[in-house]
């Protein structure tokens, strides 16, 4: 799901072919300056062994007592975009991504320095992102790099830019080839050298220097006569601002955006007035939406508001848990438009993974960005009185703060009980279920009397969750069986009908194919659901 924040990065990164062959690098020291904290993005594969790693340099940072501050000040003080875990505890950094995103709970190996923090898994990376970069645009193109001279490179100093590209053929090689390939590779330093080869990087080499004769970039390219490739020892650099940091390490992280204490304004009223008019108060009050996103004859009820991300959280699972009401209730056609309401749920998530790190967030931030479709929005109503003039002693005994009901609670998250099936044939595997038709959520009854009554499990299928079917714990794999019927029924009435009428554009005979064999793979995994350790205790 947060594949979205980076796609445009690894559609950049599937181009690279980033040679990452030298084996040592200009090391720069970690950043200890403050600075704007890395946003974390998500689980990818890191390669078999042998393969390809997601990020492209692998530092030697010790890996005994490794934290996910060790490894992102040290990506950041050497002015790369990511930094990946691994393996309990070997650092990445790089500027792309060219792997896939991963299921969460794929990496799952304690950091070796802070084990409350993950470092990856066998084969998989956590990896963070600088947010302080310019959002990589898809268009943009090579005349980004602007040309800045000719500069030393020196193998006794140590390398200028750290990345050959040996991809490129030397006897073709031109200004604009190389280019190209750094930008693939997200790359802001690029160089061509001794006419044929080509170098990237994200710094320059502490060794290299301006050529005191610029003469001494003499060599044409191999591939284009008409331009100047280096020289011997002599690098034609060039520079791509827009692929660099806004505030690299040493920057003062800006601070105008996020919260920040209100300057002490003096704005009494003057004591000198002779007027004796009571200042105004003003209240407002919000009466929230009650159909926050309508689709066909289905609306979503509110997700309620937040202030940090645990509560974004809660507000997401309300929003997915709801997802599955839509394509039962909306009709069809109308519920082939459930998808963007599923797609508006994963927006929250990101939201929640991304705004409210170390900020604070709400709900009309998020709403901001991404207006919910086709419901009425809450109502806004303002009342004015005049101020109490009096200063009231507050006694404890006034506020008698009725506790808040718990008759339910907050749905819990959307961790599975029950399993979406996995099948090559059919393309179908967790996150990626057929049609894109999730498996409805079964997780803890969020009802306190129903859950009473022993009921500790509830198949969230109807947006109210008075309304949905509650489990025994004994009546576990029944609960699956509902599941997958209902993921089944769906797939056929939204999925497989959108392509027997021309809406979804995919073979109607294999749309049914593909939900047969998921329901019936679904039953096979669930048989033997227990449910056993999960909802044992009543959380609100
Ligand atoms: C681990 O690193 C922390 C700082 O990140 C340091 O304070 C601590 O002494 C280190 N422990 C060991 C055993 O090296
Ligand atoms: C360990 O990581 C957790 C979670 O990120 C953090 O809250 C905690 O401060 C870290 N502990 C240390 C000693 O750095
Ligand atoms: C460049 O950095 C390396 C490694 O950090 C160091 O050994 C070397 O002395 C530095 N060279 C210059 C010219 O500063």
């Amino acid at each position: 799901m947060v594949a979205i924040a980076i796609k445009s990065i690894t559609a950049i990164a599937a181009l690279s072919l980033v040679n990452t062959a030298q084996a040592w690098y200009n090391d720069l020291p970690s950043c200890l300056s403050p600075f704007e904290p890395f946003v974390y993005t998500g689980c990818y594969d890191n390669g078999q062994p042998g393969q390809k790693e997601a990020l492209t340099l692998r530092t030697d940072l010790d890996q005994q007592n490794m934290t996910v501050e060790t490894c992102v000040s040290h990506c950041k003080g050497n002015n790369y975009r990511l930094a990946g875990l691994s393996y309990y505890g070997v650092c990445y950094c790089g500027q792309t991504v060219s792997t896939g995103l991963l299921p969460e709970d794929q990496c799952s190996f304690p950091c070796t320095g802070n084990s409350s923090e993950t470092c990856g898994g066998d084969t998989q990376i956590n990896i963070w992102m600088d947010p302080t970069f310019p959002p990589l645009k898809d268009q943009t193109d090579i005349s980004e790099y602007v040309p800045v001279g000719c500069w030393t490179d020196d193998a006794n100093e140590g390398k200028a830019l750290f990345y050959r590209q040996d991809n490129l053929d030397s006897p073709t090689l031109t200004t604009e080839k190389c280019l190209q390939s750094c930008l693939s590779g997200g790359f802001p330093f690029a160089g061509t050298e001794y006419g044929g080869e080509c170098y990237c990087g994200v710094v320059v080499g502490n060794g290299t220097a301006l050529a005191t004769d610029a003469s001494t970039c003499n060599m044409p390219c191999n591939g284009n006569p008409d331009e100047t490739c280096g020289g011997p020892a002599r690098l034609s650099l060039y520079v791509a601002k827009d692929l660099q940091s806004l505030e690299p390490c040493g920057t003062p992280p800006d601070t105008s955006s996020t919260i920040t204490t209100p300057p002490a304004t003096s704005t009494k009223p003057p004591t000198t007035s002779s007027t004796t008019t009571a200042p105004v108060c003003t209240s407002t009050s919000v009466t929230p939406s009650t159909c926050e996103y309508k689709i066909g004859r289905w609306c979503s009820n509110p997700v309620p508001e937040w202030q940090n991300k645990a509560g974004c959280l809660v507000s997401w699972s309300q929003c997915l848990i709801q997802s599955t009401s839509c394509f039962l209730k909306a009709g069809f056609p109308d519920a082939l438009s459930c998808f963007q309401y599923t797609e508006w749920c994963t927006n929250l998530d990101l939201y929640c993974l991304t705004k409210c790190v170390g900020k604070a967030c709400d709900k009309p931030g998020f709403i901001g960005k991404y207006p919910p479709k086709g419901g009425n929005p809450p109502t806004t109503q303002t009342s004015t009185y005049p101020c109490p003039t009096t200063v009231t002693v507050t006694t404890k005994t006034k506020t008698t703060t009725t506790p808040a009901p718990t008759s339910s609670c907050p749905v819990p998250s959307p961790t599975g009980i029950c399993t979406q099936p996995t099948n090559k044939k059919y393309g179908y595997s967790p996150g990626n279920p057929v049609g894109g038709i999730a498996l409805p959520v079964v997780t803890c009854n969020n009802i306190k009397d129903d859950w009473n009554n022993g009921n500790v499990f509830k198949l969230y299928t109807d947006k109210d969750s008075h309304n949905c079917p509650s489990y025994t714990r004994p009546k576990c794999p029944s609960a699956c069986v509902d599941a997958c019927k209902a993921q089944f029924q769906q797939c056929e009435s939204v999925y497989a009908d959108g392509c027997k009428k021309g809406l979804v554009d995919y073979s109607w005979k294999a749309a049914d194919a593909a939900c047969q064999a998921q329901y019936n793979d679904c039953l096979t995994v669930n048989k033997n659901v227990k449910g056993d350790g999960k909802c044992t205790t009543w959380n609100c």
